[in-house]
């Protein structure tokens, strides 16, 4: 049974929070910008690119996704956010070093009056930077509180119907999921005690949350994937969605893995390395911040290739990860994989690739692919964890019960026919015996 009929419009205007306004964040905001006068086309966006089939392959019905589900348009949206740093989203752009001097001329304008709102910040959880433009207050749970005031006034003064804040900040240090994460209650009693199990992301989470606004996740930090949150979302009705965006050398690992496991090829290591020199980059240089990233690029393998169902072809999989900080490069990442894989009778084989790719650019259509479907589900009645949105994420969030489900053709499958099912369209199965009867 779909749920077409409890989809509400999307109607006025909807503000895009950002946390932290540095090379992703301002890269999507400019990218819109462009788009929404013409001067560019949104590539690598499902909602603005991608179609959709529906019913019988001989209907030849494929329309648009922004046609077939009813989402905010581009022009909608309103852009604020909050840094450490209090320069304007234009000048971070140009810091970032993302887009061309012509590319930042043309956003100038729009960029320029995006300034970001204090942040709450503490340097145990970011060891590599140190900000000016921060609130201040005597426990966690009071920069809580004023997180949620800024986004009431942000509402109120911009006029908007519907809110999401999407967390693009830097990559905190790892956190293990402690007692005081499990329910809500315990959770406000951490942030009035200045528990150090409780992170700044988790402030902007419970905040937004507590609002009735969708939170998504872009960056490993555990921040919403606790129960505490998940039973928040879930009691204020509000779907959330994590961890880190899908983008660079994952995202190449999510493409290949499926295929190996398909043909049942067998592997003996993934040995991956990156070059990067963005202020991402610099943040994760630090080993305490690395070890989040680590954590949740190394999972991926695990779950594809199944060592446990395939022990002679997965069982001993020597799987390394490394990302060096080197500013040379900037955004422009170049990220190495070899990787060593065997076939009949076990004879070894290797394949090497070598991807040149643009951090930030990869990026920016996952947040507005993840806002614009936040909202959908939003007016859709969904709540809690959205595990459908797990295609734009390296850790996808799911429930406790389940594993994530980490190959990138079997998250679009799940995607397409939750967009199916909310509008009462048959589910694609791919089975096809009609064909031939
Ligand atoms: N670009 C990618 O391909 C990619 C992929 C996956 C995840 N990510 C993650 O997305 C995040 C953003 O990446 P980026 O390249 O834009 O990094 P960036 O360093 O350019 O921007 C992060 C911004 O967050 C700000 N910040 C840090 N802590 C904050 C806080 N508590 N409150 C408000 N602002 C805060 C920083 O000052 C900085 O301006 C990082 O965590 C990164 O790991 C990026």
């Amino acid at each position: 049974m779909g749920r077409s009929a409890g989809i509400a419009l999307p109607k006025g205007k909807m503000g895009v929070l950002t946390v932290g306004m540095g090379a992703v964040a301002t890269t999507f905001m400019a990218g819109v910008d462009l788009i929404r006068r013409k001067k560019s086309s949104p590539i690598g966006s499902l909602t603005q690119m991608g179609t959709i089939r529906l019913g019988k392959r001989t209907e030849g019905r494929a329309p648009a996704i922004k046609d077939f589900v009813p989402l905010a348009t581009l022009e909608d949206l309103v852009f604020g956010g909050w840094d450490i740093f209090p320069v304007s989203a234009y000048e971070a752009a140009k810091n970032a070093a993302v887009l061309s001097s012509e590319h930042l001329a043309e956003v100038k304008n729009t960029l320029s009056r995006i300034r970001p709102m204090k942040a709450a910040f503490d340097q145990n959880y970011v060891k590599k930077l140190s900000g000016t433009h921060v609130k201040k207050g005597r426990t966690k749970y009071d920069l809580a509180v004023q997180i949620r005031d800024d986004i009431q006034k942000f509402q109120k003064k911009k006029k908007l119907s519907r809110t999401i804040v999407i967390w693009c900040g830097s990559t905190e240090i790892f956190l293990k999921p402690h007692a005081v994460h499990e329910t809500p209650e315990s959770l406000v009693a951490a942030m009035k005690e200045n528990h150090p199990a409780i992170a700044p992301s988790m402030l902007y989470a419970w905040a937004a949350i507590t609002s009735g606004v969708p939170f998504a996740n872009g960056a490993p930090n555990l921040t919403v994937d606790i129960p505490a949150m998940v039973a928040l979302a879930k009691q204020h009705r509000v779907p959330i969605c994590g961890k880190d965006f899908k983008t660079g050398q994952t995202l190449m690992k999510t493409i290949l893995a499926p295929g190996f496991k398909a043909r049942l090829l067998g592997m003996d290591g993934w040995f991956s390395t990156n070059i990067l020199g963005n202020r991402d980059g610099e943040v994760l240089d630090d080993p305490e911040s690395f070890k989040t990233k680590e954590e949740s690029k190394l999972g991926v393998l695990e779950y594809i290739l199944q060592p446990k169902l395939y022990p002679d072809l997965y069982g001993h999989i020597h799987h390394k990860v490394r990302i060096n900080y080197y500013p040379p490069r900037g955004d422009n990442k170049e990220g190495w994989d070899n990787i060593d894989i065997f076939g009949w009778l076990g004879y070894p084989m290797q394949i090497k690739v070598d991807f040149l790719c643009r951090d930030s650019i990869l990026a920016a259509p996952i947040v507005l692919d993840l806002i614009l479907f936040l909202d959908l589900a939003k007016r859709a009645g969904m709540r809690g964890i959205q595990e459908w949105l797990s295609f734009y994420f390296k850790s996808p969030m799911c429930a406790p019960e389940l594993y994530p489900e980490h190959d990138l053709f079997i998250q679009l499958m799940k995607l397409k026919n939750t967009l199916r099912w909310m509008m009462g369209e048959d589910l694609i199965t791919h089975l096809g015996q009609e064909y031939y009867d």
